[in-house]
């Protein structure tokens, strides 16, 4: 076992946040901790076992570190989703067990939109006596604002951050919209995104970032420039009232 100070027999699970894609805005901390644990796991698709989050924390993991895969099938069925929720937290619970302290990696931020939060709660059901430390990750939303030097929120401004797998529906039910929104997963149902940001009417800026701070990274000044293709799975829009920051 690495330097990491035991105190119980059990290692520690650490969520990690690898941040949006340059290895550089991994948190000092984060760094430290995967130098010194003695087992990664990171998500990978049933595909194959590519791990964009294990390439963005690769100048950060020791050689000698174990790298474990965890496949997570791309479905729909819940109860699929949630067997392989409960057998990976079993896997990362045995290492834990074995007195291995343990990293768990995630893009941006652990607990945004993360497969982290499924394994972290099968933990805590199934094992609650393992110690488990979360430390932040720079999320996507703030790195792709930071790419485009504007301020996500100012004053006494409100920021709406969703999910944009079923279009542009969570901003329509809002009967008072806020000044700043956030669409994370926009790769699908664009157009109705778009449509949703006109229908508001007044969200004179909406911007698309795509990739980025990784080398591919592409910023769309209009997403409506996105209505006629499928845009990257990591894309995310934020979007601006015109009276934003005024
Ligand atoms: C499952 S969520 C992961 C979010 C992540 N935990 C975070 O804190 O940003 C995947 C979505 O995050 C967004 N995303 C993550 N990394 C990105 C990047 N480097 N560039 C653009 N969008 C990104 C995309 O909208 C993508 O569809």
């Amino acid at each position: 076992m690495k330097g990491i100070a035991m105190t119980s027999k059990t290692g520690t699970l650490y969520g990690i946040g690898v941040g949006p894609g340059d290895p550089e805005l991994l948190p000092i901390k984060s760094a430290r901790i995967l130098s010194e644990v003695d087992t990664v796991f990171a998500a990978a698709s049933t595909k194959n076992a590519y791990s964009l989050a294990v390439k963005i924390a690769g100048p950060h993991i020791p050689a000698g570190t174990s790298i474990q895969m965890l496949q997570f099938p791309m479905t729909q069925d819940k109860s699929e989703t949630r067997l392989a929720w409960q057998t990976h937290a079993g896997a990362i619970i045995t290492e834990l067990e074995s007195g291995k302290n343990v990293a768990f990696l995630t893009l941006g931020d652990p607990l945004t939109y993360s497969t982290y939060g499924y394994i972290l709660k099968n933990i805590q059901e199934m094992a609650p006596h393992i110690p488990i430390v979360t430390i932040p990750g720079i999320t996507s939303y703030q790195a792709a604002a930071a790419c485009i030097n504007t301020p996500l929120v100012e004053g006494e401004e409100s920021l709406l951050v969703v999910s944009g797998v079923n279009g542009g529906d969570r901003l329509r039910q809002m009967t008072v919209k806020p000044e700043n929104v956030v669409f994370m997963k926009a790769y699908r149902n664009i157009k109705d995104i778009n449509a949703a940001l006109e229908d508001a009417d007044g969200f004179a800026r909406c911007v698309g970032v795509s990739n980025c701070s990784l080398p591919d990274q592409k910023i769309i000044q209009d997403v409506r420039e996105l209505n006629g293709r499928t845009p990257e799975y990591w894309t995310i829009i934020i979007a601006k009232q015109s009276h934003a920051g005024a």
